[in-house]
């Protein structure tokens, strides 16, 4: 089975394209790259193979330079006819900003780019499967502290944290304009995490997150909010597995369910012994963000201000923030996530358990341990300005 991947340079679509690669019942797999020559795209996708040291077959892995903003992609992918004896396509690739200024790209490359490639698709003679990758969190904000069903999605009327759920979504509906229902497979992982195994993690995606709230030891979150939180390995073992499973459904969470779900204050249990050095967690109310806000642009407290009461947490922060500014930076960043990790929403996951066999994922506050040395090494102003 010949196999195009989009987004095999990230985070998720790397460990797909390892997963991939291991397997010999696939043949071909073509990988489009962002790059400005075959020789650029040749030498990305090789760093991916490098990083953990995976074996990289030059006659099998195969990159296409290509970028999903261009208008010409459909065209240039038309007249790649090595590209004809493609059978499965997996869409990994996304820009998965959150913040508002990348809007307008999120939406292009997410939407339009999508479109590129399913009016590409729909030449080849030999498409058996387009697996679109999505996320479960375009269920929207509305759903709180439940189980959520694959069936509830796509729903209109729901309510987005950010702009790149909702093109997530608008991506699930595209797919029927170009694609029969036997073709289309939609997998909708939930947040993905670090890895579960020893090694450093292919990204700092959500782990910047950890890192944040690890920095700010001050937390303004329910700590016993549910998490569906699942690790890269999981996710893409998952999707791989579904790829080749014989598939009730069309559509699958990827994600914890109840059996591997976490909370905040589980996960930062798990991770308080290795940063002794620290003030020891203390979570807050949501409603602390706006005063933490005032209280970073120097604003003097107002009556009844309860983030006052602090002081350990304040003095600490005044200790470890060159200037109010810096803080100011994590805390706008770090907003939306806060938002989707008081939502309490669990993915159910039985479809993806009975149909592939896999056993549950572990949960997150079990994994995260392998994270742990990499937690510091994370510039979190940095990952706060380009997300
Ligand atoms: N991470 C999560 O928690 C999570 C959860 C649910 C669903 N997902 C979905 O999983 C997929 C992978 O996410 P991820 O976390 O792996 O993201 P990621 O690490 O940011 O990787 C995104 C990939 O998309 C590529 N890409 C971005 N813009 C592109 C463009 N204009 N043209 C071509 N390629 C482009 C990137 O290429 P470059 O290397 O050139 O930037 C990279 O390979 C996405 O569809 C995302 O929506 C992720």
């Amino acid at each position: 089975m010949d196999v195009f991947l989009t987004g095999a340079t990230g985070f998720l679509g790397g460990e797909i394209l390892m997963d991939l690669a291991k397997r010999k019942d696939v043949g071909k797999i073509f990988c489009l790259v962002r790059a400005k020559s075959e020789h650029e795209a040749q030498e990305r996708v090789r760093k991916v193979f490098f990083l953990h040291g995976d074996f990289y077959d030059e006659n099998r892995i195969i990159p296409i330079a290509g970028d999903l903003s261009e208008d010409k992609l459909t065209e240039t992918l038309i007249q790649n006819k090595s590209l004809d004896s493609t059978q499965t396509i997996i869409h990994a690739a996304a820009n998965t900003s959150f913040s508002k200024i990348f809007d307008t790209m999120v939406k292009d490359v997410n939407i339009e780019g999508l479109r590129r490639i399913l009016k590409w698709s729909t030449q080849l003679k030999n498409l058996t499967t387009f697996c679109y990758v999505g996320t479960a969190t375009i269920c929207g904000k509305n759903i709180l502290n439940r189980v959520v069903l694959e069936e509830e999605s796509p729903d209109v009327n729901a309510e987005h944290v950010v702009s790149y759920t909702y093109t997530k979504m608008t991506g699930e509906q595209v797919l029927h304009d170009y694609l029969s229902d036997d073709k289309i497979l939609v997998v909708r992982p939930s947040i993905i995490m670090g890895d579960s195994r020893p090694w450093a993690p292919r990204s700092t995606v959500i782990l910047w997150t950890l890192a944040t709230v690890n920095l700010l030891r001050l937390v303004p979150v329910n700590p016993l909010a549910q998490l569906d939180i699942i690790s890269v390995d999981f996710a893409s073992q998952a999707i791989v597995e579904l790829l080749f499973a014989k598939r009730k459904h069309q559509v699958y969470h990827v994600s914890s369910g109840m059996a591997g779900a976490t909370n905040a204050l589980k996960i930062t249990a798990a991770i308080e012994p290795h940063f002794n050095h620290r003030p020891p967690f203390k979570f807050v109310n949501t409603s602390h963000v706006k005063q933490m806000v005032a209280w970073a642009k120097n604003h003097p407290p107002k009556p009844g201000d309860e983030l006052e009461h602090n002081t350990t947490h304040l003095n600490y922060w005044n200790d470890i923030f060159e200037s109010r500014g810096r803080l100011r930076i994590l805390l706008f960043a770090l907003e939306p996530y806060l938002e989707f990790m008081e939502l309490g929403q669990i993915f159910d996951n039985s479809k993806l358990i009975e149909d592939t066999g896999i056993k549950q994922p572990l949960p997150a506050h079990e994994y995260i341990k392998n994270s742990v040395k990499y937690l510091e090494k994370i510039d979190v102003f940095e990952g706060a300005v380009d997300p």
